[in-house]
């Protein structure tokens, strides 16, 4: 558990961001931060994650570590957008659609609008689209609304499709083909974003493997595409060329890695290695790792792509190819200078953000 004074205390020391933003809003009980970590390339712009944390630390703790990766993947996607994020820190999380939820976003809304721009949210972990329009009403400094409301919907399709390119392009970096005939995938979590990436390994003829928390939902996934479930607590150990985590972060440890029975791990879930020295750990066992906010920032395309910069369909799924480009130069970076792909990421994402914005 982190206190305010604490994390405040790590601010001052080692955040390396613009702007800090901590707000108690009384009436609701929440405390809202909001992170703008860099405006180099642009507005920072990143998801509002609301949850009920043990102590308001704890979200202004995720707000520094996540706003800053924000400007990583940012950078990487090439996108006219600096990196942020924001927490509202509720005392329990309100159900969709309810009033208190309701009030709980306008009084955000305002907020974010007080900060004439320099900060764009929209939606992360138990915000969606409708939340989006709600906060819409109060601000225009947001993105991914419903597509009824004007917005560009739930990225999760862009994530996925993103994804499965990047998948694609570890695995030719892997085995010398791009092909993923045959190729087991196990996909951990088949949420919004695991599940639609099922559908386009199954299209590609992998071989597909599902495990979720939620049962009935990995066997759901699992009878559509033509694959099979395997135990949530069996993943780490269960062999297959591919592992796609899907689901929560950290999943890449010292404990965890030792056990991988994969070539390649390459999937959507945010904060993936437990440390930085996690992703040499990798390297040693011969594991091909796609750094998660390279492969993931197909959410982030989608949402300034369509909302933004106004691209049509073949602009966008050229662009959530290029996360598979992307990623094979990462991995030539990191054969020849000896180097993990996780280092090879942040120093294309430092390279572009010392170039700074174009034009
Ligand atoms: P989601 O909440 O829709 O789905 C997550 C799924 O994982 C759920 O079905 C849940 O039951 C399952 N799950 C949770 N813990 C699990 C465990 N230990 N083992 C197996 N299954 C488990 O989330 P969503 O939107 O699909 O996102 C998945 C991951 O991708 C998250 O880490 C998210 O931060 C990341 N991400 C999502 C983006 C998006 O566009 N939705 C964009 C970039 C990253």
């Amino acid at each position: 558990m982190h206190t305010l004074s604490s994390v405040f205390e790590d601010l001052l020391s080692t955040w390396d961001g613009e702007e800090m933003v901590a707000r108690y809003d009384g009436p609701t009980e929440t405390w809202m931060f909001v992170g703008v970590h860099s405006t180099l390339l642009g507005p920072a712009m990143g998801g509002t994650r609301m949850k009920a944390y043990a102590a308001p630390g704890d979200g202004l703790s995720d707000v520094l570590r996540l706003s800053q990766a924000m400007t990583l993947k940012q950078a990487v996607a090439d996108l006219p957008y600096g990196g942020g994020k924001a927490v509202l820190a509720v005392p329990r999380v309100p159900a969709p659609g309810s009033s208190a939820r309701r009030e709980v976003l306008l009084r955000y809304a305002a907020l974010v609008d007080s900060l004439h721009g320099t900060y764009v949210t929209a939606a992360d972990m138990n915000t969606g689209a409708a939340d989006m329009d709600v906060i819409g009403e109060r601000t225009t400094h947001v993105l991914g609304r419903s597509r009824d409301g004007g917005g560009a919907g739930d990225p999760a399709s862009g994530t996925a499709l993103g994804v499965f390119h990047g998948i694609r392009s570890a695995w030719r970096h892997a085995n010398g083909s791009a092909d993923l005939d045959g190729v087991a995938v196990l996909v951990q979590g088949v949420g919004s974003v695991g599940d639609r990436l099922a559908d386009h390994l199954g299209e590609a003829g992998a071989t597909v493997l599902v495990a979720d928390i939620d049962e009935g939902r990995a066997e759901k996934t699992a009878q559509r595409v033509g694959g099979a479930a395997v135990e949530p607590a069996s993943v780490i150990g269960t062999a297959s060329e591919v592992f796609a985590p899907c689901a929560a972060g950290a999943v890449l440890t010292r404990e965890t890695i030792p056990r991988l029975a994969c070539r390649v791990v390459a999937g959507a879930a945010n904060n993936q290695l437990g440390s930085e020295e996690d992703a040499a750990l990798l390297a040693q066992r011969g594991i091909l790792y796609a750094p998660d906010y390279v492969i993931n920032a197909g959410g982030v395309i989608h949402l300034a792509g369509y909302e933004t910069l106004g691209w049509d369909e073949a602009t966008m799924h050229a662009r959530l190819a290029g996360i598979g480009e992307t990623l094979a130069g990462i991995f030539e970076t990191a054969d020849t200078d000896g180097i993990t792909t996780a280092e090879a990421a942040d120093r294309l994402a430092l390279a572009r953000l010392a170039a700074g914005r174009p034009g």
